[in-house]
């Protein structure tokens, strides 16, 4: 039976089928393991006309501005947009998991469009969502990721790597559409640095372009270096540039006195919460009680999100865990979004 994302996939031939001929045979034939031996199209990168961003300026509220977050976990896209005052017209989200979708209801309610399994997000579906300015997603990384010994990667469609060619899908309808209407359209696809190379290299040959490599320790106390796979006018160079001069200390993000922090910086948090002690130690020192794990109030403060983001409706602290840990830390996108509101025209968005 073919993966359910190719009935969709097959659908957007509808639209244009041929701008989406070339890199729809490359995707089936990979799926279906045969190979279709097709160049793909490369989309330029931005230009360098971002320089003078001040990633911390909020003077400028965008308004307007309509955006998809594919697999939105609990919807760290938003509040990053928010906290970049960037005030979406629309945000739609797609998402699956029941705890993340209680989640995403208590912070957010009615401000967010559900648009459930991004595999049923045929191109009728987006069509119906009208013009779409910013496109963003980072595919579960479990069966990309080298920590995973029993990985299926990115082809094997009974696992979630394959999920990668939805967020294609999507980017190219999106893209093809917006060249169409001749307006901008941005998209950025986020995954874990702890991948094969092969499949940094295919991912980056599907979508067009290298991605940039962003560690969470430049903004907030703790590892968590990604790729970022973007159309948005940023580099290297730039990102290096307008880092922020100082990083938070873990001491300042604690919370309750008598709680003294015995790491600088946090080791990369997975599910497991017991990656969060390094060398035999807890990452916080509690006056009454001894060496301690750190707080879920005081995670999410590391991670940029208001405390108790993650509480819900009484959402189980394992749950509370396990949506961090995949989470997205919003200074990260923060610096990617400043990129954004350098590319958008301020005029019309205003
Ligand atoms: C790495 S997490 C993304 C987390 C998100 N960036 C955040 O900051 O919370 C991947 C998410 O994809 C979701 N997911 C898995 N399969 C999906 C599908 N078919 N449609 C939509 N979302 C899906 C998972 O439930 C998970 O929350």
């Amino acid at each position: 039976m073919p993966h359910p994302g190719l009935t969709a996939v097959c659908k957007n031939f509808r639209y244009n089928p041929d701008a989406f001929s070339s890199q729809l045979l490359l995707i089936l034939g990979h799926i279906h393991g045969c190979v279709v031996n097709l160049p793909l199209v490369q989309f330029p990168r931005g230009t360098s006309s971002f320089q003078a961003v001040n990633v911390n300026d909020k003077s400028m509220v965008m308004k307007r501005t309509r955006v998809i977050s594919l697999f939105d976990g609990i919807s760290t896209g938003l509040v990053s947009l928010n906290q970049s005052g960037i005030i979406p017209d629309i945000y739609c989200s797609s998402e699956i998991d029941q705890y993340c979708l209680k989640v995403q209801r208590f912070n957010h309610g009615d401000k967010i469009v559900q648009l459930g399994d991004v595999r049923d997000l045929d191109s009728s579906a987006l069509k119906q969502l009208g013009q779409i300015d910013l496109l963003m997603g980072g595919s579960p990384c479990n069966d990309l990721s080298l920590v995973n010994h029993r990985r299926k990667g990115l082809f094997d469609t009974t696992g979630t790597g394959v999920l990668f060619f939805e967020f294609l899908r999507v980017m190219l309808y999106l893209k093809n559409k917006s060249e169409w209407e001749q307006r901008q359209f941005f998209w950025f696809f986020e995954n874990t640095s702890k991948m094969e190379m092969k499949t940094k290299e295919t991912i980056s040959r599907y979508l067009g372009c290298e991605p940039v490599k962003l560690c969470s320790s430049v903004y907030t106390p703790m590892k968590r270096q990604r790729y970022y796979w973007t159309n948005l006018p940023v580099s290297e160079q730039f990102l290096t540039e307008s880092m922020p001069n100082e990083v938070m200390e873990l001491q300042d993000l604690l919370c309750g006195s008598g709680r003294t922090a015995a790491l600088k910086c946090l080791p990369t948090m997975t599910s497991n919460l017991t990656n969060m002690v390094k060398g035999g130690h807890l990452p916080v020192y509690d006056g009454n009680d001894g060496p301690s794990h750190m707080y879920l109030s005081e995670l999410e403060k590391v991670f940029g999100l208001p405390v108790n983001y993650t509480a819900g409706p009484n959402t189980p602290l394992a749950e509370r865990k396990k949506q961090l840990a995949k989470c997205w830390d919003t200074h990260t996108i923060n610096h990617l979004l400043a990129s954004f509101k350098s590319a958008v025209s301020f005029s019309t968005q205003v």
